[in-house]
């Protein structure tokens, strides 16, 4: 019994969803910990499939408890309609808790999304245009609106209207477009309110109860450590922690709490949005991976840029998190490639480099120094035997173990819950 942190390793879409609901079936509470619905977690189960993202992914099992974490930021239409597709599809969402000091986004929000992204021009930054960054923006400038603000019509509407009366100076003086409804934004978030007023509550004293009485906790992780607003491609990154160091807080635990951190892996990497990615494959390779992994978003559909592990930012990631241990993902995706190669360090002019640099012209001008292997050439789909792995498949995955210097925990070989090869017990 135990809190475990479950990180995404990379740019996001690791597959932590799939994780996520593997471990669950051992959990009590699932807490998401920061992100908002720019977060797609995909997970295929029975016969179906489901898109998480903003409700914890331990939903899909009876009796876990879903905590939507003090750390995130919520667009109540997204979530009201997540809730809707869940509720149509025989889950029961009375099990769903929203921390009273999760930040919501606001209508004003997704319009500057939008609308700072386009006048970056060649130069955006490719979000998701949930408004996840200027939500966060409010949260630190001390402006930004909380659940528990919510339920209080009149409190809401005093807070409400100074913000949106600067909002609406931005959106007509610097953009030239029209102004937002203070009305129309008032009634309606009201009426959120009152659709998700069951759910809100104080999330943090539901947990240290849980997490005194020993209960297994998780805590899911939304994008993935190199899209950290600190230690990610800064400014190509999201606007929040992401990495498991702000997994207590965001979820509000103690430091000390968390006894696992896990780090999720794709068998190779990939990216949505813009920024520098050095093992970033073009041409024919790109897209046989992107075919092969299905590799288009999970929130916006767009195609995801597709390259082969990278061991560089992987050292790097794994010292930040403190990784116990890792899954790596997707492997059955690799199952084609006559080779696979395993980037190890990177060469900048005359320098080599075993972490990346901080400078982004940098970072952007690194070429990637690649170990080559010899693919499997035979499928892995559905194996759950590390055993029963063609030889090249198992070298490869030792391979990035040892050169990461952490423990495999978990294999995934095909998105379906049956489909992944389990090394040792976590615990949870
Ligand atoms: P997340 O954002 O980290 O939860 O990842 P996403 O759900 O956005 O993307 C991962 C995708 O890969 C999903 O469509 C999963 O169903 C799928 N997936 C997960 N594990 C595997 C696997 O081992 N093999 C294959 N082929 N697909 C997988
Ligand atoms: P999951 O949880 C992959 C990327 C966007 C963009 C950058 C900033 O499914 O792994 P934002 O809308 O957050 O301001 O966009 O971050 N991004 C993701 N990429 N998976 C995600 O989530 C992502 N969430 C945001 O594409 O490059
Ligand atoms: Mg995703």
């Amino acid at each position: 019994m135990s809190v475990t942190a479950i990180v995404g390793a990379q740019w996001g879409d690791e597959g932590k969803g799939k994780i996520i609901d593997e471990l669950a079936g051992q959990a009590e509470y699932v807490v998401r910990y920061q992100g908002g619905s720019n977060a797609g977690h995909r997970i295929v189960f029975d016969d179906s499939e489901f898109a998480f993202h903003l409700v914890p992914a331990g939903i899909l099992h009876p009796g876990v408890r879903c905590i939507i974490g003090n750390g995130m930021v919520v667009d109540p239409r997204a979530l009201i309609s997540e809730l809707e597709s869940l509720r149509k599809m025989g889950v029961d969402t009375t099990r769903l808790y929203i921390s009273e000091r999760a930040h919501v986004v606001m209508p004003y929000h997704i319009v500057l999304d939008r609308l700072e992204e386009e006048s970056r021009g060649i130069e955006k930054l490719g979000t998701t245009e949930r408004g996840i960054g200027p939500a966060y923006v409010d949260k630190y400038s001390r402006v930004g609106i909380r659940m528990a603000d919510l339920l209080d019509v009149d409190h809401f509407r005093s807070k409400l209207a100074p913000v949106l009366a600067h909002k609406n100076r931005m959106i007509t003086q610097i953009y030239g477009q029209q102004p937002l409804s203070l009305e129309e934004i008032h009634t309606e978030y009201v009426g959120y309110a009152q659709q998700l007023r069951q759910y809100i509550t104080d999330t943090q004293a539901i947990l240290h109860k849980a997490y005194k009485e020993r209960r297994a906790i998780l805590l899911e992780g939304a994008q993935g450590a190199l899209l950290d607003i600190d230690f990610g491609t800064y400014p190509f990154v999201t606007s929040s922690s992401t990495v498991a160091s702000n997994a207590a807080t965001g979820a509000g635990l103690p430091p000390r709490s968390i006894q696992h951190v896990l780090g999720v892996f794709k068998a190779y990497i990939t990216r949505v949005g813009s920024g520098p990615m050095p093992t970033e494959l073009f041409g024919e390779e790109g897209s046989r991976l992107r075919e092969a992994g299905h590799e288009y978003g999970t929130t916006t559909g767009r195609p995801r840029r597709c390259g082969w592990f990278d061991a560089v930012v992987g050292r790097f990631v794994v010292r930040l998190n403190g990784f116990d241990s890792m899954a790596i993902m997707k492997l059955d995706v690799l199952d084609e490639m006559p080779t696979v190669k395993i980037c190890t360090g990177y060469k900048l002019g005359d320098r080599e480099l075993s972490a990346p640099p901080a400078n982004l012209n940098e970072f952007a001008s690194c070429e990637p120094v690649y170990e080559e292997w010899p693919g499997w050439e035979t499928s892995t789909k559905g194996i759950t035997d590390w055993d029963a792995l063609p030889e090249n498949a198992r070298r490869y995955l030792k391979r990035i173990e040892e050169v990461l210097e952490t423990p495999l925990a978990l294999i995934s070989t095909g998105p379906g819950r049956s489909e992944t090869i389990h090394l040792r017990e976590l615990n949870v």
